[in-house]
């Protein structure tokens, strides 16, 4: 792939030990920096803002037209159906409650219990069939085969709806899934699959008609467009038919009260001004990456994970955690543990001693976690490296570099255990200086001085 230029790459950042660094970023899985060409086109477009849909000011009709317009580059992107409707969304978790609010009343949902939460909690107020963790990608296919025929048995002739919903690639340990295989067994059954595709889409071509995939939900900000959007893609029936997601202006044709005459899709459940800006970002986003996806980047995103995970061998004590055959296909995300070393010790001390950003807990997929670590761990967290352009191979050398070293010496510098995290005690690096923030970081830094080790907070809980 042509180098994706990154905003903020190699950004200086401050060393509790002193000085600074360049940062180095391995937590693209949680959110990946800005393409430089994002921020471009979202600067450029900014003059011309005005309302989607709700102005006859010409700033309003660029818009208009630039929205409907984004819909089509997310359309290619995910490789969907002409008819398939796209829906924006805030993010993955958005689009997947969205679709779990769509499902008729009667449809069943079937799910492996490898699954992101945000793939996990939507559904439970329908019936799920909670599938386990499988040993290969052949035994999920068998897993859900055997799902799929008892639920047809017992509800032999007059089987209602039924959705298998799976993740594209695994946030914890990167692996792909077989989603056509998948998406094929749920067919002979009659079932539709979603995809959640929040880590794949960022590392592999989306391909919704030829999986026969029926709905896919991803993320802007995973996708090098943190402009707050994301999007469900995926046959219009389900979601035409349901209540709005939410109600108010742009969701309706007519409002003679007490009567409501609701639009289709998508603006039935888009109601509220858009995020244009957003929207427009994560087009612009689908627009660059459609092509190197389908060509070069993941050829070379394939290289470099190779080498993470050969550099992550030589370490004494570390474990490379996986669900499946270390053959099988993998994005560049990488879950460990070092025997002996809390996760969160060294999470933290790769930032602040070293300026190298990864991520530690749980990874909102708690039930995996716990499967892939054994209920016997120490603290019930692994460490997790994940990679995408921009990455090269010396920044993989550094890091292993710095992990071995914190693994073999201990960490420099003082820490207090904040819950499952780790936080420096005491923590001297000072805040960026920033200019338009000014008055905010006046109030932050007000915050820290009455309460100087406040807690950080774990989203999912670790
Ligand atoms: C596989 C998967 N699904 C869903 C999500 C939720 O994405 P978002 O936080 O953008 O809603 C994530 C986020 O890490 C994820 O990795």
């Amino acid at each position: 792939m042509r180098k994706m230029a990154l905003v903020g790459d190699r950004q200086w950042v401050p060393l509790v030990t002193g000085g600074e660094v360049r940062r180095l970023d391995l937590d693209y899985a949680a959110t990946a920096p800005c393409a430089l060409q994002v921020r471009d086109a979202v600067d450029e477009i900014l003059p011309w803002y005005g309302s989607v849909h709700r102005g006859d000011g010409f700033p309003s009709a660029v818009c208009t037209e630039l929205q409907e317009a984004c819909r089509e580059s997310v359309r290619a992107f995910t490789g969907a159906r002409p008819d398939d409707t796209v829906i924006f969304t805030r993010n993955t978790t958005d689009s997947l409650n969205l679709l779990a609010h769509a499902l008729p009343e009667d449809c069943e949902v079937f799910g492996f219990a490898t699954e992101h939460h945000a793939n996990l909690l939507p559904w439970d107020r329908r019936t799920v069939h909670r599938l386990p963790v499988p040993d290969s990608p052949a035994h999920a296919l068998e897993l859900l085969d055997a799902a799929l025929a008892s639920a047809a048995r017992a509800a032999g002739r007059g089987g209602g709806a039924r959705l298998v919903t799976l993740a594209g690639a695994s946030n914890v340990t990167g692996e792909v899934w077989p989603v056509a295989e998948l998406a094929g067994v749920a067919r002979r059954f009659g079932a539709r699959t979603a995809v959640d595709a929040a880590q794949l889409a960022p590392h592999r071509p989306l391909d919704m008609a030829g999986w026969d995939v029926d709905y896919v939900a991803f993320s802007g900000h995973k996708l090098y467009a943190p402009y707050g959007a994301g999007a469900l893609v995926g046959r219009p029936d389900w979601l035409d038919a349901a209540p709005p997601y939410l109600a108010g202006g742009g969701a309706t044709r007519q409002v003679d009260l007490p009567a409501v005459d609701w639009a289709p899709s998508p603006q039935r459940h888009e109601a509220g001004s858009p995020n244009f800006l957003g929207n427009y970002a994560l087009a612009t986003a689908c627009e660059l990456l459609h092509a190197p996806l389908r060509s070069g980047l993941v050829v070379q995103e394939q290289r470099l994970a190779a080498l993470l995970e050969r550099e992550l061998a030589r370490i004494p004590g570390l474990t490379v955690h996986r669900m499946w055959d270390a053959r099988h296909p993998k994005v560049g995300t990488v879950t460990f543990s070092v025997r002996g070393v809390a996760s969160g010790l060294l999470s933290a001390a790769l930032s602040a001693e070293h300026g190298i950003a990864v991520r530690t807990g749980r990874f909102c997929a708690h039930p995996l976690v716990k499967h892939l670590l054994g209920e016997g761990h120490a603290d019930g967290a692994a460490l997790r490296a994940s990679i995408g352009a921009g990455i090269t191979e010396q920044d993989i050398s550094d890091f292993a570099w710095a992990l071995a070293r914190l693994v073999e010496r201990g960490p420099a510098w003082s820490y207090r255990r904040d819950g499952a995290r780790f936080v420096p005690d005491p923590d001297p690096r000072p805040m960026p200086a920033l200019s338009h923030g000014a008055r905010v970081q006046l109030r932050a830094a007000e915050r820290r001085a009455e309460a100087p080790l406040a807690p950080v907070g774990a989203a999912c809980g670790g």
